[in-house]
């Protein structure tokens, strides 16, 4: 196993009191594999991934749980007991990342070849300058661009090719595992298609594991070989990607399947489903989907369902499964 996450919690400490951001979380990664992690906005997807780099604001308090990454050489890691000097070390080269709106951080006063230049010699200093540069003229052909582009600077870029460079920087240490948080969220649709059917393509090729953050279930699809289902701060459903297509037993899963029409005056909209996720500062006692899920009852509203595996890959947390052909129907708003 290349990653296993393990009961993680993290919260962060407000004046209001603790966001449940992060509240037990608990996978695995293969090296080679595409995990997507799927939800609202809110649910914590962004605290997840990082939680796991230890990149995490003053406020954000860890409260448990472990992060193995076995770097290929000998015992895994636990990254949760690592100092922060020896953590850096797993930073980019073992672990590295695309953040949200990751294309507007490249540095608007340096030529683009130049930082990621910079970047590989930041963790391999040993790296000659013309190495280096070789290298990132391979890794642009790899995301496609041209490499003459290395000469210029982000303003020369569309949003795509900013898109693409900082996925060249992310592949620029050779990383083990990348964690994609919404990269393409910013693009228009086209161009945000044509970047992920190539993203799979480079992680297959490169044999690399990729944790896939997105709001949109249509584009973790694209990407996945398993999907996570993220809820308020927990995991509900974990399978393969075409179980979870074909056959979705969390009622929140199927929920974001499905649009329904909600009338908002004049206009319909589709929704995917009615209301909204909880406030995590005080978050439902019981099922934290409860209030939203046309399957809730008592039990639900009194006993917060454990994530088990219900099937050999399949875990879920739910009192009350979608049925094989069962139509759920949610009320709109
Ligand atoms: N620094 C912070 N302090 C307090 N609450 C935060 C902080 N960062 C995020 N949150 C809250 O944590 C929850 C999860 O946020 P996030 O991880 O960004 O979700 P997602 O990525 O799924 O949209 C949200 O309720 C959000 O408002
Ligand atoms: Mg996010």
């Amino acid at each position: 196993m290349l990653l296993s996450v393990k009961n993680l919690k993290m919260h962060y400490k407000t004046k209001m009191g603790y966001v449940r951001a992060v509240d037990s979380i608990s996978f695995d990664l293969d090296s080679g594999e595409g995990l997507g992690i799927v939800g609202e906005s809110g649910c914590g997807k962004t605290s997840v991934s990082m939680t796991i780099l230890r990149l995490l604001p003053d406020n954000a308090e860890f409260k448990g749980g472990e992060v193995l990454f076995d770097n290929g050489n000998g015992e895994p890691v636990n990254l949760v007991s690592l100092a922060e000097s020896e953590m850096r070390r797993y930073r980019w080269k073992g672990i590295s990342m695309i953040f949200q709106a990751a294309m507007n951080s490249l540095n608007p006063v340096y030529k683009v070849g130049d930082q990621i230049v910079e970047a590989i010699q930041n963790h391999f200093p040993d790296t000659p300058t013309d190495v280096a540069k070789k290298k990132v003229a391979e890794l642009f052909r790899l995301v496609g661009l041209d490499p003459t582009r290395m000469e210029q600077y982000p303003h020369q870029y569309s949003g795509g090719m900013k898109q693409r460079a900082v996925i060249a920087m992310a592949l620029s240490c050779d990383p083990r595992i990348i964690i994609a948080d919404e990269p393409t969220t910013a693009l228009d649709v086209i161009v945000q298609d044509r970047i992920l059917r190539e993203i799979r393509a480079i992680q297959k090729k490169l044999n690399m594991a990729m944790i896939y953050i997105s709001h949109d279930i249509a584009v973790i699809a694209e990407v996945s070989d398993r999907i996570a289902v993220m809820y308020a701060g927990k995991f509900v459903e974990l399978a393969d990607s075409v179980t979870i297509f074909k056959r979705p037993m969390h009622p929140y899963t199927y929920g974001l399947m499905h649009a329904f029409p909600s009338v908002t005056g004049k206009k319909v909209d589709l929704v995917t489903i009615p209301g909204e996720p909880p406030d995590l500062l005080a978050p439902p006692r019981g099922c934290r989907f409860y209030p939203r899920c046309p399957k809730g009852d008592k039990l639900c509203e009194e006993k917060d369902p454990e994530y088990v595996e219900v099937d050999k890959g399949h875990f879920l947390a739910c009192h009350h499964p979608v049925q094989p052909g069962e139509v759920v129907q949610f009320n709109a708003e």
